[in-house]
């Protein structure tokens, strides 16, 4: 059976990346709407993004709604010095076809769960988690309705993004992250971990560029790009592709590893705020709440995302 699910996104390259894998996977995800948050760029950024992906998968059946403009509780932080003042820069930029719906996406959030029966629904979040909280917050008997949350959160051994110890999604919310670990429902939270293992290199964003369709240009384009700032940043061979972790781990579970663990947010320290403490080796007694994920085939999640890209056709 197809999964059901909702991606909360902030797109962000690697965001939009995610939709495209997402987009290009009709037989195993029923992809039954994008919600859009302000994080990586302004929300009315993050929302025309979705919508031009949309147009480039040719997917004019998922709706896109535009969420929260800011964090529950904190000023928002952008990082327009990760991915350029569109938030997609490196892509061929163009007016999106797709509309915007006119509802806000917390309420398509909660009236999607209400409808659905019990464990049904998958919610895969990219950016920060200030939509889920709210929807969490607003009408608690939403949350049985999840099957699972698939999120890109957090940072253990690889130490933080944003500040030493944090990671961008975790730290621009931490609030909203602490509500959403600690809901009851099972999480799997792709860190930077993991997601520092899957560097876009220049022959595997050749490979793509070769595809020669829109979807897959713009996505070398954007590897291209957000490659230049990481490189740099990490010292590494490419750009991390942090948030298509999500959806290959639900096309391909397989290429990845992980642990049951406990993992609970830093909420208020000035110098931690947005930690992840992951207890990997189960010293605190807290409760087990999520599946942190460690290790990856990073060949093999390139050629699912290579040959997923391959599916899309200009028309
Ligand atoms: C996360 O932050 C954003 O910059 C990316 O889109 C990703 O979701 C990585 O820390
Ligand atoms: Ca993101």
């Amino acid at each position: 059976m197809k999964e059901r699910i909702i991606i909360d996104c902030d797109p962000g390259q690697d965001d939009a990346i995610n939709l495209l894998l997402a987009l290009s996977s009709p037989d195993e995800l029923d992809v039954i709407g994008i919600t859009t948050v302000a994080g990586n760029v302004p929300l009315q950024l993050t929302e025309r993004n979705a919508r031009m992906m949309c147009d480039l998968a040719g997917r004019s059946d998922v709706p896109v709604f535009a969420g929260c403009s800011h964090p529950m509780v904190r000023p928002l932080k952008t990082a327009e010095n990760v991915h350029g003042k569109t938030g997609i820069d490196g892509a061929e930029l163009f007016e999106p076809r797709q509309p915007l719906e006119s509802r806000h996406a917390v309420d398509f959030i909660i009236d999607t769960l209400l409808d659905a029966d019990d464990a049904a629904i998958t919610l895969v979040p990219t950016g920060p988690l200030t939509n889920i909280a709210t929807a969490f917050h607003r009408n608690p008997s939403v949350i049985a309705k999840i099957k699972r949350i698939v999120l890109m959160g957090g940072a253990m051994r690889e130490g933080g993004n944003t500040t030493p110890s944090a990671e961008f999604n975790i730290f621009v919310d931490p609030q909203a992250a602490g509500i959403v670990f600690s809901c009851g429902r099972p999480i799997i939270a792709m860190g930077l971990d993991v997601t520092h293992q899957v560097l876009a290199t220049a022959g595997r964003i050749a490979r793509i560029k070769a595809l020669r369709n829109r979807a897959a240009r713009a996505t070398a384009g954007m590897l291209e790009f957000f490659s230049r700032h990481d490189s740099t940043k990490y010292g590494a061979d490419g750009a991390p592709l942090h948030d298509p972790c999500t959806v290959a781990l639900l096309l391909k579970p397989g290429l990845f590893s992980g642990k049951h663990c406990n993992i609970a947010i830093e909420t208020q320290s000035p110098l931690t705020l947005g930690h992840t403490a992951v207890d990997f080796w189960g010293v605190s007694g807290r409760p087990k709440n999520a599946d942190w994920i460690y290790a990856v085939d990073a060949d093999g999640f390139y050629e699912l995302l290579t040959g997923r890209l391959a599916r899309f056709s200009d028309r």
